[in-house]
């Protein structure tokens, strides 16, 4: 399985931050931002990661972050050259997964427990399903309750399923946030190049997400600890707070 780490977008929501350098180079806590996406999927076993960010910063991850040698994993890197969205700048990794399976990870979020995303690989590794006569290996989501799910993807769910998913709605169907780790099979690239623009012009993770759940292969895991994205003034400041709660608990040794 690969690892991929979206980290393109403008980053208008935190500007002047953003004026002069990438959102997931700021600081949380004690760290620059992508460290800890990255330490994510570093957790889970993936070792051949890539790193997808927008044109004017890319070399700054490469002086960042090198080889991947000091995280203990090969790092690849890909531009985007516009903002066109999450699914569009995924989709730009398809050579790099080859026809490997996929854990895909947004650059400005933050999880309390990584475990948690070691345990969704190894579950969605093992998951496979019937669809159109053959064998596939669906996608995972991993959601979370939080009290304002009008600003995130917003699923649905009945019996144990997800039944649908909703980007932003204005009234959210269930307070469960769609965090932004996923796991793919090799379908996601063909999804991805016949997926239309939204009304925002960016193509949708989404969208999607939505077709593996028409095709019954979406499944889910309800995380424990705490998650945050860190994309706007009040989740950066919410990003720090739980990133020195994380250091405090590792220092106790906790
Ligand atoms: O944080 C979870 C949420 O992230 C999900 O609940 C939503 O379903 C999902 O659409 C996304 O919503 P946001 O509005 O927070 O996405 P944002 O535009 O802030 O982009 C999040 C990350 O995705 C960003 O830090 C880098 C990457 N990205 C985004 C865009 C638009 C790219 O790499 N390229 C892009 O063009």
């Amino acid at each position: 399985m690969k690892g991929i780490i979206l980290a393109g977008g403008t980053g208008s929501r935190l500007m002047p931050l953003t004026k002069v350098t990438n959102k997931h180079l700021l600081p949380v806590y004690n760290e620059p931002m992508i460290y800890y996406p990255l330490k994510s999927i570093v957790a889970s076993g993936i070792k051949d990661i890539m790193i997808v960010s927008g044109r004017g910063h890319a070399g700054h991850f490469l002086n960042l972050l090198g080889s991947g040698k000091e995280f203990g994993v090969r790092i690849s890197y890909e531009v985007q050259e516009e903002a066109g969205g999450i699914a569009e700048a995924l989709g730009l990794a398809r050579s790099f997964a080859d026809e490997d399976k996929i854990a895909v990870i947004l650059g400005d979020n933050i999880y309390e427990d990584n475990s948690q995303i070691a345990k969704a690989v190894k579950e969605f590794d093992q998951q496979k399903f019937n669809a159109d006569g053959k064998t596939v290996g669906g996608a995972k989501i991993l959601l979370k309750e939080v009290p304002d799910p009008e600003r995130f993807g917003v699923a649905e769910l009945r019996d144990g399923k997800v039944i649908s998913i909703e980007e932003k709605p204005k009234q959210p169907k269930s307070n469960y946030c769609v965090t932004g780790f996923y796991c793919y099979d090799n379908q996601v690239f063909e999804i991805i190049k016949n997926l239309k623009p939204s009304h925002r012009g960016e193509l949708e993770i989404t969208d999607v997400n939505n077709l593996y759940v028409k095709q019954g292969s979406m499944t889910y895991k309800m995380i424990k600890g705490e998650w945050t994205d860190a994309g706007t003034f009040d989740s950066l400041l919410k990003a720090s707070n739980l990133a020195a709660k994380i250091n405090l608990a590792r220092n106790k040794g906790i």
